[in-house]
């Protein structure tokens, strides 16, 4: 797998679009199962999990056309509620929505337990507990999830954490239940929002996604429907933050601002100008950052996802910045690659503290997960110096054309076959890294 090279030290500068955001592409793919027929999904990014998704339902009896070019279109008319491979439903977390949509639809679903990052337990237990409720008996067979139902019966849930999979997954089971299912202490991320507007177009009856409280009144069948997904805040996050590291300026174009209202809040206490209009948002940095605090917490809070990039910021500030993660019980994995950059991060239990230094300098890194990976690509970004990261099918997995898109705000990035030597060869690196 080729590893990413990127030559610090450049201001990140220009316009840069924002792609359809990953967690909600990968809610909305599996729900347009629930609907014989055709639908049509636009702005999904393009991106891995997109395309494990494309496959696995193609594996299951799905006829998929694209994706190409954001669209994507499914006909579910054949179906089948088991056969989604397991080494392809290991490859991603969000794999586990098959379960509420196949038992919807056909209340039988064999899914095997769902992959994705290292960042914690990641238990499924909130989900399998609203499938109960509803009416399915949930066994483990051989790494595999079966829920079964004689029929679905709405009823009232109440979710002992706000969890985003198991709002939409209990969504996705209750859409076709008998009666009226409400559904409490939900989260309440735009992406919810989005699926739930999917499901009405299909003919579905949710209220109240967005809010700690969804109510579901069940229907008979679902229609296939047409949608555009939400952008991606946290890609805009994410290019946000690394154009404050870099002390560039640069417009987001077609992003929500709202979405981003906690990390343009915590950029703007860092001392980071931060604009904001109709569908975009200015982020310019003229100075060192200000040292702050963070607690990530589930929407609106600050999100666990822009964390690990926040943190290749803070280690610039000029003072001692703490980071404590109210989401997931390890989510620090990218702090000893950070440390070989030259960072100062002292991790106690579920905070950090981050003591800012003048520069980080260029060295080799591995990112273990997606988000650990958008935080090293960052780091780079702004360190003196060639940053050389390796594990870049993680970060593939929720950022689309990444070296396109920083290419084209001035970055020097490009990527090397696993193991080739660029150490010597200037030539080389000159040509791939673009200009000087
Ligand atoms: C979604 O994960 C996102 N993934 C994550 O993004 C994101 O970090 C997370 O929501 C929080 O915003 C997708 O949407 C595919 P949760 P999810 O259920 O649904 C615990 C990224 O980088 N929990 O809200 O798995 C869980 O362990 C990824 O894009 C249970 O205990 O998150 C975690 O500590 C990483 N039991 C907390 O709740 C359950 O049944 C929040 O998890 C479910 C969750």
């Amino acid at each position: 797998m080729a590893d990413l090279l990127i030559r610090g030290g450049n201001p990140l500068n220009g316009d840069l679009i924002i792609g359809g955001r990953k967690n909600s592409a990968v809610a909305v793919v599996p729900a347009t199962i629930m609907a014989a027929g055709t639908s049509t999904l636009e702005n999904l990014p393009a991106i891995g999990d997109v395309s494990t998704y494309t496959e696995i339902l193609q594996q299951l009896g799905a006829r998929v056309e694209g994706p190409s070019g954001g669209t994507l279109r499914v006909d579910a008319s054949r179906v089948r509620p088991d056969g989604a491979p397991m080494e392809m439903v290991k490859r991603i977390r969000a794999s586990y929505y098959l379960l509420g949509a196949l038992l919807g639809r056909f209340h039988y679903a064999r899914v095997g337990l769902p992959g994705g990052c290292d960042i914690g337990q990641r238990p499924i237990d909130q989900h399998l507990k609203g499938f109960r409720a509803l009416g399915a008996t949930v066994s483990l067979d051989h790494g595999e999830v079966v829920a079964e139902a004689d029929e679905l019966i709405g009823t009232h849930i109440y979710l002992d954490i706000a969890s985003v999979g198991a709002t939409i997954n209990i969504m996705l089971a209750a859409v076709l239940a008998k009666g009226t299912t409400v559904l409490e202490n939900c989260a309440k991320e735009p992406h919810i929002v989005d699926v739930a507007s999917l499901l009405n177009a299909m003919g579905a009856r949710v209220v109240g996604a967005g809010t700690d409280t969804i109510k579901i009144h069940g229907v008979e069948e679902l229609k296939p429907a047409r949608h555009a997904i939400i952008p991606d805040e946290i890609e805009a996050a994410t290019y946000a933050i690394a154009t404050a590291a870099t002390r560039g300026d640069v417009t987001l174009l077609n992003v929500v601002p709202k979405h981003l209202d906690s990390v343009s809040a915590k950029l703007r206490e860092a001392g980071v100008i931060v604009e904001e209009n109709g569908d975009w948002v200015r982020v310019s940095a003229p100075d060192r950052p200000r040292a702050i605090t963070v607690k990530t917490l589930p929407y609106p809070g600050f999100p666990t996802d822009a964390m690990p990039p926040m943190m290749a910021l803070l280690a610039l500030s000029s003072g001692t910045s703490v980071i404590s993660e109210g989401v997931y019980e390890s989510r620090f994995k990218h702090v000893d690659e950070l440390q070989r950059m030259g960072t100062k991060i002292r991790v106690e239990g579920r905070s950090a503290v981050i003591e800012g230094v003048e520069e980080l300098h260029g060295a080799p890194v591995h990112a273990s997960n997606l988000r650990a990976g958008a935080c090293l690509v960052a780091a780079g970004l702004a360190a003196q110096g060639e940053t050389r990261v390796s594990g870049v099918q993680h970060v593939e997995r929720g950022y689309e054309h990444l070296e396109d898109k920083l290419r084209s705000i001035g970055a020097r990035i490009s990527r090397y076959p696993d193991g080739a030597d660029s150490r010597g060869d200037d030539e080389l690196r000159v040509v791939n890294l673009g200009p000087a």
